[in-house]
C-alpha cells in the first residue's frame, strides 16, 4: 500500500505512568522512572510509547481529570523531566505519544471554576449546562459511563452540567469554537516540545447532540446496577458517536500532519461499522479496536473480532490492536488465569501482531502478568467494577516493591506477584514469557510482509484461526483440543518454543500459535 507513515511498521507499548517505575520513592510511578526503563522497551523491540496522563490533576480519575493541559503534576515530575524523556526516547529511536483528554477536564480546572463562578462569563459555554427537566431532575436521561445520571446540579446557578464520567470530570462543549481553539493551541504546545502524537481519550464522544435529546431506553434502567448494565439500558443515539466529531479530527489532522505526528483515537465502540465511521476521511490516523479486550475465549468470537474491522475499515492500517490496557482485566486473567490464560493471551497477541494495523502491548503484557489481587480495603479506582487489578505496579526485579519503588508500600499493592513475574528473572530465563513476546515482536519488525502484504484468511478447521500475508502464515489454535495448524513452512515464531518446519497437518496444542515462512515461491 502507499502513503507509508512511520507508525505503519511500529509496535506500540502503553506506559501507565503511575504504575510503571517510581524514581522518587513516593510509591507512585513517574517520568524519571520511565526514563530509567526505556532500555527495557528497546530490548523488547518497541518503536512507540504511549504515556498515560501526567498533567496536573486532583486525580479523581488518576489523571484523566486534567486541571492544566500544559503542565506536569509534581507527583510525576516536571516538564523538564518530560523534555528529557523525549530526548532519551529519541536517542533510542523510540517515538512518544501522549494522552490528550479533550472530552472533559477536571472540575478544578480554571475553566470550570470560572464557568461555575460566573454564569455570564466567557467560560460558561465551555461546558454543557441545562435547566432541570420541567418536573425537576436532570435535563435528559443520559447516564455516565461510570454509572448513575450523567448530570450534576450546580446549586448556585440552579442548572445541571453534563459529565459522561465522574462529576469531577465535566464534559467540555465541543460545539463552542473557543474550546476548539484552546485544544488546537494545546496540541501545538506539545508538538512543539517534540512529542510524536496523541492518544485521544474518549475520541468517540466529543460532540454531543445539539438538542441534547434523550436516548431511547431499551431495557429498564437500574441506577443501582452494574455500570455497563446501566449503559446498555439505552441506545446511544444522541450522547456519543455524533458525526460532527469528524470535523474536529480533520482540524487536528491538519496540525498533526504539519509535524508528521500521529493521532490515535480511543475509539471506544464495539462494532466494526462504528469504528469505520470514526476512521473515515482525513481525521484520526488510527483508532483502537476494543472487542479483543472484551471477548470470551471462543473461536467464533475471536474470528469475528479479527475479521470484521479488517473488512469495514477501508485502510486497515488505521486499526490499533489491543488485548489489554489500564481499563480492563488483563488478557491472561480474562482468558482463564494461570498458565492457560497466559498461553491464550500470547496466542491472541500472535494473531494480532501479524495483522495490518498498529499492535500495542500494555506494560507487563510481555511478562504474561495476571491482574494483581487488590484487597477491598486497598481499592483505589472510583469506578464500581474495579480497574485496580490491571494497574498494580510493574514488577522489575526481586526485592523491595519488586524494584518498582524504594517504597515498600506503593499506591496499589503488587497483589500476589512473585520473583518469576519480574523483568530481571524473565530476562535471565530463555523460556520465559518475556523472551516469547520479544521473539514475537522481533518477527513483526523483521518481516516486511507483516506490514505490507495483502491478507488472505486460510480456512483450516473450526478452532484454527490462520491467515497468509505474502510469504508468511500465522496460525493459532483457539479451541480446547489439539487441531491441525493449516499452515506450512519454516517456523519463525512459536508460542511454545517449537522450531524447524511444519505442514498443514501438524498438530497445534490448545492455545498454541505459530508464524511460519512458506518454502514455495
Ligand atoms: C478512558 C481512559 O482510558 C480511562 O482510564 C478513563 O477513566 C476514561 N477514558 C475517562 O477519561
Amino acid at each position: 500500500m502507499t502513503n507509508e507513515r512511520w507508525w505503519h511498521r511500529a509496535v506500540g507499548y502503553e506506559i501507565y505512568v503511575r504504575s510503571f517505575a517510581d524514581s522518587s520513592g513516593n510509591g507512585v510511578g513517574d517520568l524519571r522512572g520511565a526514563i530509567a526503563k526505556l532500555d527495557h522497551l528497546v530490548d523488547l523491540g518497541i518503536d512507540l510509547v504511549w504515556l498515560t496522563p501526567f498533567y496536573p490533576s486532583p486525580m479523581a480519575d488518576f489523571g484523566y481529570d486534567v486541571s492544566d493541559y500544559r503542565g506536569v503534576d509534581p507527583l510525576f515530575g516536571s516538564i523538564d523531566d518530560l523534555d528529557e524523556l523525549i530526548v532519551e526516547a529519541r536517542s533510542r529511536a523510540l517515538r512518544v505519544i501522549i494522552d490528550v483528554v479533550p472530552n472533559h477536564c477536571s472540575s478544578d480546572h480554571p475553566w470550570f471554576q470560572s464557568a461555575r463562578r460566573d454564569p455570564a462569563g466567557p467560560h460558561r459555554d465551555y461546558f454543557i449546562w441545562r435547566d432541570p427537566a420541567p418536573g425537576g431532575g436532570p435535563p435528559n436521561n443520559w447516564v455516565s459511563y461510570f454509572g448513575g445520571p450523567a448530570w450534576t446540579l450546580d446549586p448556585a446557578s440552579g442548572q445541571y452540567y453534563l459529565h459522561l464520567f465522574l462529576p469531577e470530570q465535566p464534559d467540555l462543549n465541543w460545539r463552542s469554537p473557543a474550546v476548539a481553539r484552546e485544544f488546537e493551541d494545546i496540541l501545538r504546545f506539545w508538538l512543539d516540545r517534540g512529542i510524536d502524537g496523541f492518544r485521544i481519550d474518549v475520541a468517540h464522544a466529543l460532540v454531543k447532540d445539539a438538542e441534547l435529546r434523550s436516548n431511547p431506553e431499551v431495557a429498564p434502567w437500574d441506577p443501582a446496577g452494574d455500570r455497563w448494565a446501566q449503559w446498555d439500558a439505552f441506545e446511544h443515539l444522541h450522547d456519543v458517536r455524533q458525526p460532527d466529531s469528524l470535523e474536529i479530527f480533520a482540524s487536528w489532522r491538519r496540525i498533526a500532519d504539519e509535524y508528521g505526528a500521529m493521532l490515535l483515537g480511543e475509539t471506544y465502540v464495539l462494532t466494526a461499522a462504528e469504528l469505520a465511521s470514526l476512521l473515515r476521511g482525513d481525521g484520526l490516523h488510527t483508532g483502537f479496536w476494543f472487542t479483543p479486550m472484551h471477548m470470551e475465549w471462543d473461536a467464533q468470537e475471536i474470528r469475528r473480532s479479527l475479521r470484521e474491522p479488517l473488512v469495514a475499515v477501508s485502510d486497515p492500517r488505521r486499526i490499533g490492536w489491543v488485548a489489554s490496557s489500564h481499563d480492563e482485566e488483563r488478557a491472561p486473567t480474562r482468558f482463564g488465569g494461570g498458565d492457560i490464560g497466559r498461553r491464550r493471551a500470547l496466542a491472541l497477541s500472535t494473531l494480532l501482531m501479524g495483522l495490518p494495523g498498529l499492535p500495542f502491548l500494555f506494560q507487563g503484557e510481555e511478562l504474561g502478568l495476571l491482574d494483581g489481587v487488590v484487597p477491598v480495603e486497598r481499592r483505589a479506582d472510583p469506578v464500581g467494577k474495579s480497574r485496580d487489578g490491571c494497574r498494580t505496579p510493574m514488577p522489575w526485579e526481586p526485592g523491595v516493591s519488586f524494584g518498582f519503588s524504594t517504597n515498600p508500600d506503593p499506591w496499589l499493592p503488587h497483589g500476589g506477584r512473585n520473583d518469576l513475574d519480574t523483568v530481571a528473572r524473565q530476562r535471565a530465563a530463555p523460556e520465559s514469557w518475556f523472551h516469547r513476546y520479544r521473539a514475537l515482536v522481533a518477527v513483526r519488525r523483521a518481516e516486511p510482509d507483516l506490514w505490507g502484504a495483502a491478507l488472505e484468511w486460510i480456512e483450516a478447521g473450526p478452532t484454527t484461526i490462520a491467515y497468509r500475508r505474502g510469504r508468511l502464515e500465522v496460525a493459532a489454535n483457539v479451541g480446547e483440543a489439539p487441531t491441525s495448524c493449516g499452515v506450512a513452512g519454516s517456523v519463525l515464531f512459536s508460542s511454545s518454543g517449537r522450531s524447524g518446519a511444519v505442514d498443514v497437518a501438524t498438530t497445534l496444542a490448545p492455545a498454541e500459535a505459530l508464524i511460519v515462512r512458506r518454502s514455495d515461491p
